[in-house]
């Protein structure tokens, strides 16, 4: 089996070769060392990380979403996985750099041309530019075939009108994917196209930021584009492609939420299994008792089963196996579920401690919650789920 990509052989599900492994450890330090320390500070003061993103940039990890030609470190799914999981351990917020890197340009690599993945991808390879991935809209959400964003062709140029909603990174991207309705009459799967709009386009403006319960370092709202003219070679794949542009990315995409989940989800469990033992009460730890030793094992067994089940969508992914799809929704499904239920229970183990801002359980209770929410519900993953069976 090449080290490299584990993920190649299917006798072997998934294995973590030692460069993996040694990058992870050089990330958990990371994450650790510089990013834990910030993490109550971005979530308090709802500040995006750009110091964080320079030493990110600074180490190369902006790197891991990408292939050898165009700057990346050309490791796959599995890597950008562990990555995404262990700076999540720390800081959710943080984590979505990384996250956003990827959803906002898995649009250009599987469905651009040559001639624009050399143009956007090196870029944002070394963090020097960040993408967003606009796709949905106030009255579109779970239904994106209901979008109402509009692309008309006017001689060499497309001219986009409409505003999205709750797009990840709005104010700090360098260009955005947008999704627009480019001929009404054939239905979504045949009439919506995907382009590449830049920031400083005449016509865009940065809509309402969103105050969030969680993932506050990272800022979400609504770009507007008011007749944005781009030329003709900023659509990405067909015209009439989009929804399955976006689709596409999803399947992949739904793998860093479910990574984010895993690293929420063995954060709480670390912190309250620390704490536990350090806690005294009636004498002794409150770990002596078998109350919250039953609770610990659960949230340890839970979260380690999540990630079983995304390691093995990430290899399956990376293997292009036509079942993919399925198991990044079930991935994203139960490590999300997971990451939400091992957070209250973290918060129960500290007792009221758990509760308040001195400890950073009730900060990743709150960070669980997006991740059965965004990049399609739970109940969006049990539709793609059900209907792959
Ligand atoms: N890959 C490729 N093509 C796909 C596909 C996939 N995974 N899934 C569906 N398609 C194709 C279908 O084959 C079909 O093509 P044909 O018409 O040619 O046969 C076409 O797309 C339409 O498919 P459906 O009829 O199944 O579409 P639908 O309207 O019923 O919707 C859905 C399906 C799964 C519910 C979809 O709408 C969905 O995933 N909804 C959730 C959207 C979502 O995840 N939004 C998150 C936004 S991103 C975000 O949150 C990030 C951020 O920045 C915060």
């Amino acid at each position: 089996m090449d080290v490299m990509n584990p993920s190649q052989s299917a006798a072997d599900l998934y294995a973590i070769p030692q460069e993996f492994a040694d990058l992870r450890d050089t990330i958990r330090q990371i994450a650790q060392e510089k990013v834990a320390p910030r993490a109550a500070e971005i979530d308090e003061k709802a500040e995006y990380p750009h110091d964080l993103r320079a030493l990110f940039a600074k180490q190369g990890l902006f790197g891991l979403p990408f292939e050898p030609e165009y700057g990346g470190t050309g490791t796959g799914s599995l890597m950008l996985a562990i990555a995404i999981e262990e700076i999540s351990k720390a800081c959710a917020s943080t984590a979505l750099l990384l996250m956003i890197q990827e959803l906002g340009t898995l649009p250009i690599r599987l469905f651009g041309t040559e001639e624009q993945k050399q143009r956007w991808l090196p870029k944002c390879a070394t963090g020097e530019w960040t993408p967003a991935f606009a796709l949905s809209e106030p009255e579109a959400g779970s239904d994106p075939g209901g979008m109402i964003t509009r692309a008309t062709r006017d001689g060499d140029e497309w001219v986009i009108s409409g505003t999205k909603n709750w797009i990840t990174n709005l104010g700090i991207a360098d260009f955005y994917i947008v999704f627009a309705v480019t001929d009404r009459e054939v239905g979504h799967s045949k009439g919506i196209s995907a382009f590449v709009v830049e920031a400083d386009r005449p016509g865009f403006s940065v809509g309402k930021l969103e105050d969030k319960l969680g993932i506050r370092g990272s800022p979400t709202g609504q770009p507007i584009f008011d007749d944005v003219r781009i030329p003709a070679d900023h659509l990405l794949g067909a015209e009439g492609g989009g929804f399955k542009v976006a689709m596409g990315t999803l399947d992949y995409s739904r793998l860093g939420v479910a990574a984010q989940a895993v690293g929420i989800a063995q954060g709480a469990t670390d912190y309250a299994a620390a704490y536990a033992k350090e806690r005294q009460q009636f004498g002794k730890p409150i770990s002596a008792f078998q109350g919250i030793q039953f609770k610990l094992a659960d949230m340890e067994t839970q979260t380690a089963a999540a990630r079983e089940l995304l390691y093995k969508a990430c290899a399956k992914i990376d293997r292009g196996e036509p079942d993919s799809g399925k198991y990044s929704s079930m991935a994203k499904l139960f490590a999300s579920d997971v990451a939400m239920a091992v957070t209250v229970e973290a918060i129960q183990v500290l007792g009221g401690y758990g509760y308040v801002k001195d400890y950073p359980v009730e900060r990743m209770m709150r960070d669980a919650k997006i991740t059965q929410i965004y990049e399609g519900t739970n109940e969006i993953q049990r539709l793609v789920i059900a209907r792959a069976m």
